[in-house]
């Protein structure tokens, strides 16, 4: 398949002839402002923009934060106290930090189920997909080591439980945990790697966000009815598609907007909301807080790491047929990475020949049922791991895996799709009436 048809930039002047001969820098950022894009695109499509702009926030205000934060057990929980008080306009730089945060996951969940809603992740896209959850999985390690810094109870003792899961993994477990702490529990080594590693992390993001741009912009966008845009000739692309620049460039800056609104609103009102008032209690290490919970984005695979307990079946079966070797602590360390791969794998695990969700009538109460399942698993994550919540935390972990190993393969087998659209542009029509342009 190859690239859409469009127009390509042609330097007309000398001083643009003699730049595009040395270096065809305009060219590309034409290319790449000019994508001919979709025109069927919705809203669900906003969620890459306000990605980015998150990405130049967090290393924007991660950089002032810098300026006057101490990477030293005995320092940066008051290097911290420093920039909320003393710093010109700190507490607001961190609390644009803190927040810009949890925009971030907002923006990469609905970013990945509106993938996994429309098909985007099917052939020729999972390229694009893989990178994605690299960067996926690169946020999260951020996040953890940055959330570390500030040195409060929850900072520690979470370093603490996350980095002991490493020590499950059997016979090398312990060197791992104490090579990844730099000695033998969280202390002033750990602190300073975290932070060394919290400032270069973003950066490898950023140049990930440039290579799955790329493998996007050699696909072309997927759009809401999951059929490719025409490449047949320049004239039948441009009936499926506009030009990103201006019209998805306007209508993502003003979703971009409101949802500014909104975060600012937070920022302003109620900055700690979603932050633990157990932070705000420097790191004590011979004092563990009663609930050791995590950020709010990575509860619901907080949950499944917690689900698969001594007692369950599978557990106890892994564990007699290893002889041992797979505990329940390994068991719930495999599992939460496990529901990450798992995710990664959906390119090969869709067997349906249709791409978009919109015409796959089986699929869809699955898909509603996976999006309820990961609230589910994000409240059961913050509760007490005991009880009922234990026995929902099971239940909603195994539908995770039984959507990605056996509902998706089956799903392309025995479900009979709804007739999609011939062409983009037949959907366009359909949507938007009969205009032949948007603009017209
Ligand atoms: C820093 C994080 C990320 C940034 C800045 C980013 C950026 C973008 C942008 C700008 C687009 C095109 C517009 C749009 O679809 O909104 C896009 C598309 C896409 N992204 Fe991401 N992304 C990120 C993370 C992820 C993650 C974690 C996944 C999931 C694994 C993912 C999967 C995809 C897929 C499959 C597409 C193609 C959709 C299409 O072709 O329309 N991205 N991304």
């Amino acid at each position: 398949m190859g690239g859409i048809p469009h127009d390509h930039y042609e330097p007309k002047t000398n001083a643009e002839k003699w730049l595009d001969s040395r270096l065809p820098i305009v060219g590309l950022l034409y290319g790449t402002i000019m994508i001919p894009t979709p025109k069927n695109l919705n809203w669900m499509w906003i969620w890459g923009i306000v990605l980015t702009f998150c990405l130049a926030l967090q290393i924007v205000t991660g950089i002032v934060l810098v300026m006057h934060y101490t990477p030293h057990v005995d320092l940066a929980f008051a290097s911290i106290e420093h920039i909320m008080r003393n710093v010109n306009g700190g507490h607001f730089i961190r609390y644009l930090h803190m927040n810009g945060a949890s925009l971030f996951f907002v923006a990469v969940y609905a970013h990945i189920f509106r993938g996994l809603y429309y098909g985007s992740y099917k052939a020729p896209r999972e390229i694009t997909w893989i990178i994605g959850m690299l960067i996926y999985l690169m946020m999260m390690g951020t996040a953890f080591m940055g959330y570390v810094l500030p040195w409060g109870q929850m900072s520690f003792w979470g370093a603490t439980v996350i980095t002991g899961l490493f020590g499950a993994i059997p016979f090398i477990g312990e060197p791992i945990q104490t090579w990844l702490l730099g000695g033998p529990a969280v202390d002033n080594a750990t602190l300073n790697r975290f932070f060394s590693l919290h400032y270069l992390l973003p950066f490898i993001i950023a140049a990930l966000v440039a290579v799955h741009i790329w493998a996007f912009h050699t696909t072309g966008n997927n759009n809401p009815t999951g059929v490719e845009v025409r490449r047949t000739s320049k004239a039948e692309a441009e009936k499926d598609t506009v030009p990103f620049w201006p019209y998805f460039v306007i209508k993502d800056l003003f979703a971009l907007a409101v949802i500014l609104a909104v975060f600012f609103a937070i920022v302003g009102f109620m900055p700690n909301y979603l932050g633990h008032p157990d932070n705000y209690v420097e790191a004590n290490a011979l004092s563990t807080p009663a609930h050791i919970v995590p950020e709010w984005y990575f509860l619901p695979f907080y949950a499944i790491l917690r689900a698969f307990t001594g007692d369950v079946w599978v557990v106890m079966f892994a564990s007699w047929i290893t002889g041992g070797i797979i505990d329940a602590k390994f068991f719930g360390v495999l599992a939460m990475f496990g529901a990450i791969a798992v995710m990664a794998l959906a390119p090969w695990l869709d067997t349906s020949s249709v791409r978009s969700g919109r015409y796959r009538p089986m699929f869809k109460w699955w898909f509603a049922l996976l999006v309820l399942d990961f609230f589910v698993l994000m409240w059961a994550g913050a509760m007490p791991a005991e009880g009922i919540y234990g026995v929902i935390s099971l239940v909603a972990s195994a539908y995770w895996f039984l959507y990605f190993l056996i509902i998706l393969p089956l799903l392309g087998v025995i479900e009979k799709p709804l007739p999609q659209p011939e062409t983009i542009e037949e959907d366009f029509k359909a949507h938007y009436g009969k205009a032949e342009t948007p603009a017209e």
